[in-house]
């Protein structure tokens, strides 16, 4: 089994990194495979809505000079997710917004039905807003959220700082306690004839009709 972790920070070992860390750190000794994947140090576009994606047989995304379809091939062999962000100006950074919309219009197959978990860490405030807006990807994807013992959140503006954020820390830990509980019941479920849902699907319906 492997969770992959999404670092939406500019900073690849700064704040949230930390926090991701703190979970990949519990979900290895629980014997479950951890990779952190980089996001926020070089430019992501905007999702541009050209519906290329739902056309490609890879589900991969129009724009190819970014990071997004190399993740979108690594969502394949992921059975969980954990999305991270700093906080900037009380919401998820730009980098992981970029990211996001393309990622979970693209590759949406590889992401139903996996368990995730969202994670910010801010200085001082908007934490909660952050998590809000992030954890709504997940809700639109017929996703299990993974929580903690606290809301998902780190406190600090350096590593060192959230080294002391004790609560902080122990709920990031607690989160991968809980991923590994979900994803061993996901396994021993399948081993029992219990297998993942099939959406119900067909109706689209909007405002206007
Ligand atoms: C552009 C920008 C905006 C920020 N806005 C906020 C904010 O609204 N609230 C807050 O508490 N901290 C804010 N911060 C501080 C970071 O959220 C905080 O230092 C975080 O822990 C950094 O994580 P990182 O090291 O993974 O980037 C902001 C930082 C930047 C660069």
């Amino acid at each position: 089994m492997k969770v992959l972790l999404f670092n939406g920070s500019p900073k690849a070992n700064g704040c949230t990194y930390t926090a991701l860390t703190e979970i990949a750190n519990v979900l290895e000794k629980e014997g479950i495979e951890t990779e952190i994947f980089q996001i926020g140090s070089k430019a992501v576009r905007g999702c541009v809505g050209c519906g290329l994606c739902s056309q490609n047989e890879d589900h991969h995304c129009a724009y190819n000079e970014d990071c997004v379809n190399e993740a979108i091939d690594k969502l394949k062999t992921a059975d969980g997710f954990v999305f991270g962000s700093p906080v900037h100006f009380a919401g998820a950074s730009g980098f992981i917004t970029a990211f996001l919309d393309r990622l979970f219009l693209a590759g949406s197959s590889y992401l139903a039905y996996k368990p995730a978990a969202c994670v910010a860490s801010a200085r001082r405030a908007g934490t909660t807003a952050t998590l809000d807006q992030l954890n709504k990807y997940l809700g639109i994807r017929n996703m299990p959220i993974i929580s903690g013992s606290y809301w998902n959140m780190v406190h600090g503006s350096c590593p060192e700082d959230v080294q002391k954020d004790l609560e902080g820390l122990q709920t990031m830990r607690n989160v991968g306690q809980n991923m590994a509980w979900i994803l061993k019941c996901i396994e021993a479920g399948k081993e029992n004839g219990i297998g993942k849902p099939v959406a119900v699907s067909g109706a689209k319906t909007n405002f206007i009709q």
